[in-house]
């Protein structure tokens, strides 16, 4: 059997009366549009519907489809890894069962990957897509975890919908074993996982599900939570921060015992918690993150500019406790507590940028390997 053009992933479970129209569908599509070589593996979690049968009732007459039957193992994500594992064409095509990512949108996402880009997004947020059908609310959300998703992770930046189920990829140019499917996006891990992806976003409309219900209630939630433990150094930075913060008072109340000076002592918690927050950073916060160019700039330098990161931080503290405190009414320990956001705000960004993860734009050179080794 020759090597097809593309693979259409589709992980399923509980779609039976999808998946039939689905796939009739996707065959009118691709043969409409000219690619006729394709083969489409439905990956399903043993559906007590029976969606895998139907599936298999498909490639008696066509053998371009196939099911893949899971049994004991259940995640949106890790069905979608198993399909890439058993994929014979160089592109990969992932999207749902239900629909709600229209077909006639493939062939424009396996173009863009043949003609150059890694990764090929189907997105909702860019000029030219949409959602059908969404409450204001449900759309808020959604932008909402969205840009969450891109304040935590830097690689989800390089596309306008880095939640997108629905998108190509170049098989070759992701590292399957570095994929850690218990998280539930996808897309996200390999953007994540993946620091150097040529990437481009291919706008469509987000239809309604045609039939059945969404699989994916609060797990989501969680589930989500415990991917960003993994893939941004976002949480464990706080954790950090909160540790200097105890560090901090510690210092200054020892030496509090030692001296009367309370200028001293507060400069020494202070300078105490940089010294722990900075040795902790390097050891468990960016372990995993650290990025080589950042890394080779020496351990001294990098010293020097956690200082710099901690030292705007406390003057954007200051200053935003000072302005707001001068302009309105409210209480200074309020305008303190926003000042300290934002001061760990400036903290992060410039520790991420100028310490840790630094470089992305230049050399590229990715996470340093050993550090991801160590998992
Ligand atoms: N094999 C397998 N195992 N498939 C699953 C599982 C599972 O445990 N859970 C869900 N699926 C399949 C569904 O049958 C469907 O084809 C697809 O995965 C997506 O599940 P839905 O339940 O339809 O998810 P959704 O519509 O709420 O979310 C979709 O849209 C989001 C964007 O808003 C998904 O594509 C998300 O990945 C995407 O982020
Ligand atoms: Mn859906």
């Amino acid at each position: 059997m020759s090597t097809p053009r593309a693979t259409i992933i589709i992980p399923t479970y509980n779609e039976a009366e999808n998946i039939g129209p689905l796939l009739d569908r996707i065959v009118e599509v691709m043969e409409k549009e000219g690619i006729e070589s394709f083969e489409v593996i439905v990956v399903d979690d043993d559906s007590p519907d029976g969606t895998c049968m139907v599936a298999r009732r498909r490639s008696e007459r066509d053998p371009r489809i196939r099911c893949i039957l899971r049994k004991g193992e259940k995640g949106l994500s890790s069905a979608v890894v198993t399909g890439f594992m058993n994929a014979r064409a160089p592109i990969a095509v992932v999207m749902d069962a239900d629909f709600q990512h229209p077909p006639e949108v493939i062939p424009r996402l396996i173009r863009a990957v043949e003609e150059g880009a890694d990764v090929a997004v189907a997105t909702r947020y860019a000029r030219g897509g949409g959602t059908e059908g969404w409450s204001p609310i449900r759309l808020l959300m959604s932008r909402a975890a969205t840009l969450a998703v891109k304040v935590l992770v830097r690689e989800a930046r390089v596309t306008s919908d880095p939640l997108s189920g629905f998108f190509a990829v170049r098989l070759k140019s992701i590292r399957l074993d570095d994929l850690k499917p218990k998280g539930f996006k996808i897309l996200l891990e390999i953007l994540a996982r993946n620091p150097c992806l040529k990437v481009k976003d291919v706008p469509y409309t987000f239809r309604e599900r045609r039939h059945g219900e969404s699989k994916l209630g609060f797990k989501v939630i969680t589930d989500f939570l415990r991917q960003s433990w993994e893939i941004s150094p976002m949480p464990r930075f706080l954790l950090v921060g909160a540790s200097g913060v105890v560090v901090n008072l510690l210092v200054m109340w020892l030496t509090l015992r030692l001296t009367s000076y309370v200028d001293v002592a507060s400069l020494a918690g202070i300078e105490a918690s940089i010294l722990s927050n900075y040795t902790l950073h390097e050891t468990f916060t960016f372990r995993h993150f650290f990025r080589r160019d950042c890394k080779e700039r020496g351990a001294l330098r990098r010293l020097l500019y956690y200082h710099r990161a901690s030292l705007a931080s406390i003057i954007t503290t200051y200053l935003s406790m000072r302005i707001l405190v001068t302009i309105t009414s409210i209480n200074p320990l309020i305008a303190q507590f926003v000042g300290i956001l934002l001061g760990f705000g400036v903290n992060y960004v410039l520790s991420v940028e100028t310490v840790w993860e630094c470089g992305r734009h230049g050399g590229c050179s990715g996470r340093v390997q050993e550090a991801r080794r160590g998992d």
